[in-house]
């Protein structure tokens, strides 16, 4: 594929409605859009260093393959009938097909196709991404690249990017801990997990105790380095999704520099 029609297919599949949509499903605190854009880097990432393992490695099929691949978690989380992993393991295909319906209309406002080997590529990342855990394992180098990236993705970047620091205004004005968790947009679970974890680190007793710490020092320490750097981390990706496509594009162009 010549330059610039992967990025004129990214940016349309980006700007895509159902791919928008992710933004309003999360796991675990995290939208699936912010996860779909963190695959998506991850294999880019990866992808000089595969090049050299592989040197027929499609950029276009990781790039295009990782992006769609969790396109099916919408229609699934929406319709409540079954869900994504049990779809992954029964019936990829309606997964794929789904993807291909967003790809479609993705070639036709660029104004061209991909070529077919290309598209069954694309159909296989799809059906395979979740590994063993799913009814088709990978069989490519790309689609085990988007499988291994998106395990380590669901494994490692999956955390609610709040901390008590965000809660504690909250826990001032008396707010019940439901309105708290429903005002960050996490469950009362995050909410109870994160305050514990900062009384610990602040070796206070309750969040009494943690709001006198917060009110006297406008902050509090929220956990251990690996739970604040994570939480970070987390925030840094969500700024970067709100900015794709240009994240990606520019990933794309440090991908297409020779090794
Ligand atoms: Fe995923």
């Amino acid at each position: 594929m010549p330059n610039r029609k992967l990025e004129a297919l990214v940016t349309h599949l980006v700007a895509s409605p159902r791919v928008q949509s992710l933004w309003h499903i999360s796991d675990r605190g995290v939208p699936v859009f912010v996860h779909t854009i963190d695959v998506t880097m991850l294999c880019l990432e990866k992808f000089p260093e595969w090049r050299e393992k592989f040197p027929s490695f499609s950029l276009e099929a990781t790039t295009i393959g990782s992006l769609l691949h969790d396109l099916s978690k919408a229609s699934t989380r929406f319709s409540g009938q079954i869900s994504h992993s049990a779809l992954m393991s029964t019936a990829p295909d309606r997964a794929v097909r789904e993807a291909m319906d967003v790809l479609d209309e993705a070639q036709s406002s660029a104004g061209f196709s991909l070529e077919s080997e290309q598209i069954d590529h694309i159909w296989h990342i799809i059906a395979s991404h979740h590994g063993r855990w799913g009814k088709v394992m990978p069989s490519t180098p790309e689609a085990l690249l988007v499988h291994q990236m998106d395990y380590f993705s669901a494994t490692y970047h999956r955390c609610s990017p709040v901390d008590a620091n965000d809660i504690l205004p909250f826990v001032r004005d008396g707010l019940k801990m439901v309105t708290v968790a429903a005002r960050l947009g996490v469950g009362t679970s995050v909410v109870r997990d994160r305050l514990k974890e900062a009384c610990r680190a602040e070796g206070v007793r309750d969040s009494r105790d943690l709001l006198k710490v917060w009110e006297s020092r406008g902050s509090v320490v929220c956990g251990s380095l690996e739970r604040m750097e994570r939480v970070e981390y987390i925030r840094g990706l969500k700024e970067l999704a709100l900015q794709a496509p240009r994240p990606i594009l520019e990933a794309i162009a440090r991908a297409r520099q020779p090794g």
